[in-house]
């Protein structure tokens, strides 16, 4: 059985809590794409996690396995390896050897383009998070990319830092007229990457990740997959080019971990939706409050009491109502079989809720987002109002059940399972893993 958990929105939907609650039921939870641009939040019992490299299954002592589709930068993974240690944790982590390795240089690169975005035209710029993650997989389809199993070999290593480490050289220096650092010594970085490769080594990290997982299964065990980001920044179905670089879609989970389609088909595939909107980077946002100051209030109050601040990069998120044209655009893409609606809390005591639940475009009524970010941009929202709920003690909802929840957030959550033609399988309504109205466990589906 495997259970994928996918970002519906813009990313920061509450992933990271699902993976957790679910992830009890897990015996391994996968990441399939990405690297340490996520942030992903656990709270047990008060005590918080953020995790950007480590798969949120570790709080629960789980096998945390990095795919073949993601991007590791081992500094940050051994740092958070070792933070985790210090705090009573032994996360078990493995790394497939195919998935592709962030370089110094590659950070330094994913900078100095934003730069010069910046310096060509404001309206070119995407907010990365700043962590080399396009550079890595530009490499990647380039086929100069430096891969976990060669971290290995140091004789392999050096051979492709030699043939690479010169063009990113020339590139910062003739193209960018910068000066190259640290990030271009060939030797200090086989000497780094060679003692990552040791660690991987000696703790016996370094995996086959297809035939890892295909042996677990076959063992019975059921495996979590969690993706990173959401839909709306994937490469191929977000708003390019205001999107990361990979798949968080569910077919990532398949080509990013080397299991069939067919596996993660016969699965459930949840789809993680917060109950607004945040974005953390640049691109269109139809929906978002800031038409007028009040829209910029409402926004602010939403922002503090949603603590919507990015995780990896503490920028303030821009805030918006929930888009239902995105979320019937998400739910198609990765065939959702189900959702998860978080932050109901955030919304309670406020004097208007409102959704998008079409765009008009050029005179017409449109379901569903245009392809191009030029088209959506355009997209003014047709806006649905719902009756308000009101602050209520979300510990003891969480407690009682999906009854105790107030009515018109019932009709809410109703509308939503509605037009996506899904059930609700958990309600969040705080942050702390006991902050979830638990209506059915994927892994029982
Ligand atoms: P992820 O990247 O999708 O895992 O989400 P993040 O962890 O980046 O952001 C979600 C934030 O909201 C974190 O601080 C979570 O602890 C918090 N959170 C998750 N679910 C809920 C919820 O239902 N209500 C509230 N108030 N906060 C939540
Ligand atoms: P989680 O997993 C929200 C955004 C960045 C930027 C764009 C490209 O926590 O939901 P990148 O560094 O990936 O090249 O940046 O994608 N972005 C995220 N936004 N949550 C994330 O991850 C994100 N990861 C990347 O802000 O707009
Ligand atoms: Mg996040």
């Amino acid at each position: 059985m495997t259970v994928t958990i996918v970002g519906s929105q813009l990313g920061d939907e509450g992933k990271g809590a699902l993976v957790d609650l679910w992830g009890g039921d897990a015996d391994v939870v996968v990441r399939y794409q990405g690297g340490d641009n996520a942030g992903h939040t656990v709270v047990e019992d008060g005590e918080e996690y953020k995790l950007s490299l480590v798969p949120s299954g570790a709080v629960r002592d789980k096998v945390g396995v990095l795919g073949n589709g993601c991007v590791i930068n081992p500094r940050t993974l051994f740092s958070e390896i070792d933070a985790l240690r210090e705090r009573g944790l032994e996360p078990d982590v493995r790394l497939a050897k195919r998935a592709h390795v962030i370089m110094p240089y590659h950070r330094r690169l994913d900078n100095i383009e934003e730069e010069a975005k910046a310096d060509s035209d404001e309206d070119l710029v995407v907010g990365t998070t700043g962590r080399g993650i396009g550079p890595t997989y530009e490499d990647k389809a380039g086929r100069r990319g430096i891969r976990v199993g060669d971290l290995l070999d140091p004789e392999i290593l050096r051979k492709r830092l030699e043939y690479v480490v010169p063009q990113k050289k020339a590139l910062i220096e003739d193209v960018y007229g910068l000066e190259a650092g640290e990030e271009c010594d060939i030797d200090a970085l086989v000497e780094e990457f060679t003692e990552f490769g040791r660690r991987l080594r000696e703790d016996d990290m370094a995996i086959n990740c297809g035939d890892f997982l295909a042996e677990r299964r076959e063992a019975g065990e059921n495996v979590m997959f969690e993706g990173a980001q959401g839909t709306l920044i994937d490469i191929d179905h977000g708003s390019y080019p205001y999107v990361t670089s990979s798949n968080p879609t569910a077919g990532g989970a398949a080509t990013g971990s080397g299991v069939g389609p067919t596996v993660v088909g016969q699965g459930e595939v949840v789809g993680i939706v917060k109950a607004y909107l945040s974005r953390v980077g640049e691109g269109p946002m139809p929906t978002e409050l800031k038409n007028d100051e009040r829209d910029e209030e409402l926004a602010d109050f939403i922002r503090e009491k949603g603590g919507e601040f990015g995780t990896v990069t503490g920028r303030p998120r821009r805030i918006g109502w929930l888009d239902m044209p995105m979320l019937r655009h998400a739910a198609r893409v990765s065939g959702f079989t189900g959702i998860a609606v978080n932050h109901l809390d955030v919304l309670a005591g406020l004097d208007e809720i409102k959704v998008g639940h079409a765009y008009e475009l050029e005179g017409d009524e449109r379901l569903t987002m245009p392809a191009t970010t030029e088209r959506w941009d355009e997209c003014e929202p047709i806006l649905k109002e719902f009756d308000t709920w009101p602050e209520v003690d979300w510990t003891e909802v969480a407690e009682e059940g999906y009854d105790a929840i107030p009515d018109a957030a019932q009709d809410y959550l109703e509308y939503l399972s509605d037009e996506l033609d899904v059930p609700v399988y958990a309600v969040g309504v705080g942050p702390d893993r006991a902050q979830t109205v638990h209506l059915a466990n994927p892994f029982d589906q």
